[in-house]
């Protein structure tokens, strides 16, 4: 079984391609989703996520340290997580993660995306070029790591990056603390009430005001910024900060590419 999580497109896409693969089942990570879960048919559990700050997603822990896995802890457990430039030290944490539920985390792997971060200033989304290459590569990223899972290997392939222990722990909790909050996101002028934003949020987190018909945020928010790439009319911003900032949500073509379906 594959558990994924994704903001924008990018891990959906990779867990569709390691479930044509391995021939595994797959299992949107969302806020209304089921915390009792069977697996005893499955031959292993695949968590599929972005890295949002050097770590696991709010929402993906949260999951992972309340669900209910039949069969859980006879399981291998495997981790591919997608990111923009590196992980730093997610795979320790999800294996701390898994250690708690006493469940047994195998092997650990990165997949470089297309980046979503855009709301500190010298954070943008790629250049098309950079695009494209990156979704080209991951490809076949996926197709080595399925042959990794595939033979049980139990060897790490991530991209920590430089400073890896300096950015998910020191860095990142500033970053959760500080630059986390839903609190500056609204609609501009551009909204034209598509309701977009609404329905593609995994925390059922934004609601769409009547009179208006401009989307409103609440507090549940696990900032993977889906509502703000996925808007047609860049309307959605958070404070001054997406101002001059790209969008990128990936497109039914890019998703099919990455996924195998083509
Ligand atoms: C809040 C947030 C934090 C992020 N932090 C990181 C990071 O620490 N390192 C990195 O390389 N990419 C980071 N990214 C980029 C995403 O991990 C990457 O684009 C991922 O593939 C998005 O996947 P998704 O489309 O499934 O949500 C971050 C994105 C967001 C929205």
């Amino acid at each position: 079984m594959i558990l994924f999580f994704s903001g924008t497109g990018n891990s959906r896409a990779v867990a569709k391609r390691l479930s044509r693969n391995l021939g595994d089942s797959l299992l949107e990570i969302d806020a209304s989703m089921d915390m009792n879960i069977d697996a005893s048919h499955d031959e292993r559990i695949v968590w599929c996520f972005p890295v949002h700050a050097w770590d696991m997603p709010e929402l993906v822990r949260d999951v992972l340290n309340r669900i209910q896995i039949l069969s859980g802890e006879v399981l291998p457990h495997f981790m591919v997580a997608t990111c923009g430039d590196d992980i730093g030290k997610t795979h320790l944490s999800w294996r701390a993660a898994m250690k708690k539920r006493k469940w047994n985390p195998v092997s650990a792997f990165s997949v470089i995306m297309p980046n979503t971060y855009v709301l500190l200033p010298g954070f943008d989304v790629d250049t098309a070029e950079v695009r494209e290459r990156k979704l080209e590569q991951a490809c076949g990223q996926v197709d080595k790591i399925s042959r990794a899972i595939k033979c049980h290997s139990n060897i790490d392939n991530v991209t920590e990056g430089t400073a890896a222990w300096l950015k998910s722990r020191v860095l990142s909790p500033l970053f959760k603390a500080f630059l986390m909050s839903p609190r500056p996101f609204h609609a501009t002028d551009k909204c034209i009430g598509c309701g977009k934003c609404m329905t593609i949020c995994p925390m059922n987190n934004i609601d769409m005001l009547k009179q208006e018909n401009h989307p409103i945020w609440h507090d549940k928010c696990t900032m993977c910024l889906g509502c703000y790439h996925v808007c047609p009319c860049h309307a959605v911003a958070y404070g001054k900060a997406t101002r001059k900032k790209g969008q990128s949500y990936l497109s039914v073509s890019e998703a099919n590419i990455v996924a195998g379906a083509t």
